[in-house]
């Protein structure tokens, strides 16, 4: 029989062959994935829970929440409060920071999180996900303040998401690859089905949400222009198009079979950098990428080098196979 490894023993493992995992962040990342298995028993229920359809609210960016955004911030923070793994949290459902409260004892970490991503798919029945981060809280006894959240991504100390398709599936880093988690529904637990995810330097698949065409900057337009051109463009060859818009299951084909994703800046709210975030969307996905051996940038620079000014910051995000997302960030330095 083959060995079948649990999500419990990979972080056990890890803790003592690696000493990547301190125990505090082995509970938390349980903790996290636990939360999820409860997302993901909501999300196939459906109209059968009751977990359909839209709320009576918005949220800090403007958007109407729908039943199931609400749900999946509820079960993250009522899961991870009480553990003593966490100092604080924050979501793209609230407005501000989240504190453990005083009754519960105070751990090192702070976690943000996107709840529930690809609202937009929930009523349609196609795949949407949760996506985390998690950072060290900084030194010192006095309380957590937003200020604490805004480190680059490049201080993360584990990411990941977990997607809700045909299959559930958590996704990892913990900086020493990506490895994912397939949900056993009968047993109850997420079991190692890679542990060495790989995203091929080359793509001839794109994906970005082309209605947005007209409203996009030079060098976007040059990229995919040359990609429609196929064969007999520049690029000497054929591309495919998918958009999921849920960005885990777009970046979840990207590290199953390779491609790039791109949301950049465009003309329809010139001030803000972009529709994604960079705190719990584009950094987890960031250092994913990174770490299976891809590429993620604004177009300038690489996402995980931005110094955060924001808890909701959006970004322009370019991210997938190497040599394409190196492409399109020449093109911005070209022009
Ligand atoms: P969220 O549901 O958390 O607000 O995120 C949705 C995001 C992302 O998942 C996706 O790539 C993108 O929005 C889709 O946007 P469009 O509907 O503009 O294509
Ligand atoms: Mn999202
Ligand atoms: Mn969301």
């Amino acid at each position: 029989m083959t060995k079948r490894i649990s999500l419990t023993r990979y972080l056990v493992e890890q803790q003592r062959v690696d000493g990547l995992i301190p125990s505090q962040l082995r509970l938390l990342l349980e903790v996290v994935a636990r939360a999820c298995k409860s997302i993901s028993h909501a999300v196939n229920k459906g109209a059968l829970g009751g977990v359909l359809g839209t709320a009576d609210s918005e949220n800090v960016q403007g958007e109407i929440q729908k039943k199931l955004d609400i749900i999946a911030n509820e079960v993250l923070i009522e899961a991870n409060e009480w553990g003593g793994h966490l100092a604080a949290m924050a979501s793209e459902e609230m407005d501000g920071i989240y504190l453990v409260p005083n009754r519960y004892p105070q751990g090192e970490y702070l976690l943000l999180f996107d709840p529930l991503d690809g609202s937009s798919n929930i009523d349609v029945n196609v795949s949407i996900g949760t996506i985390f981060s998690v950072l060290k809280k900084p030194e010192g006894d006095r309380g957590v303040e937003e200020s604490d959240f805004l480190q680059p991504g490049t201080q993360q100390v584990a990411a990941g998401y977990c997607i809700y398709g045909p299959q559930t599936t958590l996704v990892l880093t913990v900086g020493d690859g990506v490895a994912m988690f397939t949900l056993d529904r009968e047993q109850g637990s997420f079991v190692l089905t890679d542990e060495n995810v790989r995203i091929p330097e080359d793509t001839k698949e794109f994906a970005i949400n082309m209605s947005n065409m007209r409203h996009w900057d030079a060098p976007v337009k040059r990229y995919i222009d040359e990609c429609l051109q196929g064969k007999d463009g520049p690029r000497g060859k054929d591309f495919n198009m998918r958009w999921i818009a849920s960005m885990v299951a777009d970046v979840h084909r990207i590290l199953t079979r390779g491609g790039i994703f791109m949301y950049p800046w465009d003309k329809r709210e010139p001030s803000k950098p972009g529709k994604l975030r960079l705190m719990y969307e584009a950094n987890p996905m960031g250092w994913l990428v990174e770490q299976a051996g891809g590429a993620a940038t604004n177009g300038r620079q690489r996402i995980l080098d931005i110094q955060p000014t924001q808890l909701h910051e959006r970004v322009s995000v370019i991210l997938g196979s190497k040599n394409e997302v190196e492409r399109v960030t020449a093109y911005h330095s070209a022009l």
